[in-house]
């Protein structure tokens, strides 16, 4: 984390100071010192501060210079430290909004933990004030929210070739919204108005693709009693959307192939072919190229399918709409089942915040569901998140902030203390499971967990 950086208006210099050793304590901090206030507020213009501290010689003089340094930056936390203290002085600058006030012959015992405790406050302050803001105004753009560099990236791409009939690859972990984004390029073409049809390429048995994709005719095969139109002709004006086009075995790969590029169908038992006009987006949870190599996915189909490609980012990539999403996702469920819960806490937050969600939006909009559901509070705790959720999220697995982060660091720190603890206790009790989890005070089965989480087995704590 980076150093905090103090401001210290001081009209004597700090040398000088009776706390003088206490601030050359503060030095490894970024501190600075002014000896006036016109000075003190040109540097507040210029630089952002964490702290102020102000120290007042005079008697009288404390409330009065607090004031002009609040007047050049009304956030700005600040200690006064004043030489002459009196409790009508007391009284003024903490009205005035000043965070703590010190005598001075005290300042040595007081001034670190006052800078500590307002740090704290601005952080918590900080952190609210991004969720205030995700609530205020999501973002949204044809149902999506979210604000992340990488969605407005994504956003820019549909926009810009939503018109044109394309044929789009939408590629993506499972849960990243593939889906949402093809109703959107749909949505924002002039095929808005003609169908979109969405087809699960893994969902339809094998024998009966080729007629649920071409239609057949009647008598085409036993059982084929009437007519019937095909997906791909239904699409007809429209969007057709093939969803997990992975899972496609390779002989429809060469019949749709066909179809892309004549833009022509033969249902099944035929003899003409029909023209229809669809555009086709695909979507993907699979690595498509390593299929090709494998032979799994023909190559001329892939390049075929993927004359523009739409990379969806997982949700840990998406930094800060973890909490928009979340909040967003809280609210709703709270209003569908008639609850008065709004939003999550900070801490369920900051949980929801360092996992890193394989399920990505799905999975996160299903933990806040049920935290909403189990709640029995107005904002749903750590306590109402599933245990792998929060296990996990102590254990170091990349944060959503990424390296460096806050949240990131105190999952590392987390997970180092997980370990250790875990370690000790099934020392203790050699290996016992059971009775380290009574040690512990915690369910049998989450303890399991957290020892699978960190490849714990309690055999090798048994004794030879
Ligand atoms: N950015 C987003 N904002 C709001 N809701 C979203 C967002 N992304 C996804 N969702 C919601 O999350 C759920 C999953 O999205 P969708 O079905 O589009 O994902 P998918 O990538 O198709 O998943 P799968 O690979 O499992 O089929 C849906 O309910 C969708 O509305
Ligand atoms: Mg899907």
């Amino acid at each position: 984390m980076r150093q905090p950086r103090i401001l210290v208006v001081d009209a004597r210099g700090a040398a000088g100071l009776p706390y003088s050793s206490l601030v050359a304590r503060l030095q490894p901090m970024d501190l600075r010192v002014e000896r006036s206030v016109s000075g003190a507020a040109r540097a507040i213009e210029r630089d952002a501060w964490d702290i102020g501290i102000v120290t007042a010689w005079e008697a009288d003089e404390a409330a009065p210079l607090a004031a002009v340094v609040r007047s050049a930056d009304p956030e700005l936390p600040l200690v006064v430290v004043d030489a002459h203290p009196t409790v009508a002085a007391t009284r003024q600058c903490l009205r005035a909004g000043v965070g703590d006030y010190l005598e001075l012959d005290h300042a040595e015992e007081h001034l670190e933990d006052a800078i500590a405790r307002l740090l704290t406050a601005a952080r918590r302050r900080d952190a609210a004030e991004v969720l205030r803001r995700a609530v205020e105004r999501p973002y949204t753009f044809e149902g999506f929210l979210g604000e992340s560099p990488a969605m407005r990236e994504v956003y820019s791409i549909i926009d810009r070739v939503a018109a044109s009939s394309v044929d789009v690859l939408i590629s993506g972990e499972t849960g990243t919204g593939k889906e949402l984004v093809a109703r959107a390029l749909h949505q924002r073409s002039r095929r808005a108005n003609a169908p979109f049809v969405p087809v699960d390429c893994g969902a339809i048995p094998d024998a009966l693709m080729e007629s649920e994709f071409f239609g057949h005719e009647k008598g085409a095969f036993t059982n084929a009693d009437s007519r019937r139109m095909g997906l791909v002709e239904f699409a007809d004006g429209g969007t057709l959307f093939l969803d997990e086009v992975g899972e496609l075995p390779l002989a429809l790969q060469a019949k749709l192939l066909r179809v892309l590029q004549e833009r022509r169908v033969r249902r099944v038992g035929a003899r003409q072919e029909t023209g229809v006009d669809v555009r086709v987006i695909a979507a993907t949870s699979r690595n498509l190229d390593a299929m090709v190599e494998r032979g799994e996915f023909r190559r001329d189909l892939l390049y075929r399918i993927n004359v523009v490609r739409i990379d969806l980012p997982p949700l840990r990539d998406r930094g800060d709409d973890v909490g928009l999403l979340a909040e967003y996702f809280a609210n709703r469920a709270a209003q569908e089942m008639g609850k008065p819960v709004s939003g999550l806490s900070l801490d369920a937050y900051q949980v929801l915040k360092s996992y890193h969600w394989p399920g990505n939006v799905r999975e996160l909009q299903n933990v806040v569901r049920r935290a909403v559901a189990l709640t029995r509070s107005a904002t749903p705790d750590v306590e109402d998140l599933p245990d792998e959720v929060v296990a996990a999220a102590g254990r170091g697995l990349p944060a959503a902030d990424g390296d460096g982060g806050f949240f990131a660091r105190r999952a590392e720190h987390v997970a180092k203390f997980e370990k250790q603890y875990l370690a000790e206790l099934l020392t203790r009790h050699h290996g016992d499971v059971s009775a380290a989890a009574r040690d512990a005070k915690l369910p049998r089965g989450t303890l399991y967990r957290l020892m699978k989480a960190h490849d714990l087995d309690g055999a090798t704590f048994r004794p030879k």
